[in-house]
């Protein structure tokens, strides 16, 4: 689902974020391992405070290894706990019951000084849209956990899952709204395909993506297309298309075809493992 965001779908999305943020302890972070801040939306650090924080560097299959080590990283310098994890597949899931734990060790502690015994955490999966909220609900929830139902007066209409005796995970996530405020936020949302395609124009993205992927995974685009990486990203874009037929009537080459083509291929992680932004500032273009 794509959404595109305007100030009132923004006021909606924060209103119910802040309402849903009073019945739980943890804030369980997606953001999207390729872009991990375009992804995110600084907002959630204001709206969570006092919240245990863990962040999952989700989709990381489709994210360059180094780099998901280097976000691991930036994110727990920055003081939250993190867990790469591929919704898709599962996994990463083992690690995040533990680091729930751990996340939540102070609010477990404050508990048991209280003489509150088994209170179970609660918590709320939050991210952009299409970073993979309902994949990682499902496949982290598994279909072996019971819903709980509503729980008179306190919870009204909220469902629960319960994942174990210890962790309770609201099932309706979080919706964070995009924040484009650079635009090269934009492009990295773009390629990987959390906002519309038709909101920027795919040639100029898939020259933004060729010229990303030639300069930092040098080898990828010849070895998907069987083409030389030589040339402006313009002739580059035109190889590919010539390598897979994009061509219009009159034997000329179908720009927009190919960059199609091209985001497909990215954003199916046929190209390769990649990562658009880095958590080293200094070496972003
Ligand atoms: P949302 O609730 O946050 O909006 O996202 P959702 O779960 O719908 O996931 C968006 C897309 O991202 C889905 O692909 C989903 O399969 C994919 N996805 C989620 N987590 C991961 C992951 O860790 N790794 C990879 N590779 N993909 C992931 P789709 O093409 O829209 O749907 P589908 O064809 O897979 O069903």
């Amino acid at each position: 689902m794509n959404v595109q965001w305007y100030p009132g779908h923004m006021t909606k999305a924060k209103r119910q974020m802040q309402e849903d943020l009073k019945l739980i302890d943890l804030i369980i972070e997606l953001v999207d391992a390729r872009v991990p801040l375009s992804s995110r939306n600084p907002d959630i650090d204001q709206l969570g405070q006092n919240k245990s924080r863990l962040i999952l560097l989700n989709k990381a299959d489709l994210a360059d290894e180094r780099q998901n080590e280097a976000w691991k990283e930036y994110f727990q310098k920055r003081g939250f706990h993190v867990v790469k994890v591929d919704s898709r597949n599962g996994s990463g899931m083992k690690t995040i019951q533990n680091v729930i734990q751990e996340a939540c060790k102070e609010k477990i502690e404050r508990d048991r000084r209280r003489g509150i015994k088994n209170r179970p955490i609660r918590a709320m999966v939050a991210g952009i849209p299409n970073v993979g909220k309902s994949t990682f609900i499902n496949t982290f929830a598994g279909k072996a956990c019971a819903k709980t139902g509503n729980r008179p007066g306190v919870t009204k209409g909220k469902q629960w899952i319960r994942l174990n005796k210890n962790v309770e995970l609201l099932d309706t996530p979080g919706i964070l709204w995009p924040k484009f405020e650079d635009q090269q936020v934009g492009i990295r949302l773009a390629c990987v395909g959390s906002i519309k395609d038709d909101i920027l124009n795919m040639e100029e993205l898939a020259l933004w993506l060729i010229e990303h992927l030639r300069t930092n995974y040098s080898g990828l685009l010849e070895k998907r297309y069987g083409i030389s990486e030589e040339g402006t990203a313009v002739e580059i874009l035109g190889k590919i298309a010539r390598a897979r037929g994009c061509l219009k009537k009159g034997e000329e080459l179908d720009y927009v075809k190919a960059s199609g083509l091209l985001f497909d291929d990215f954003r199916g992680g046929k190209i390769g493992r990649v990562t658009l932004e880095w958590a080293d500032q200094e070496k972003s273009e």
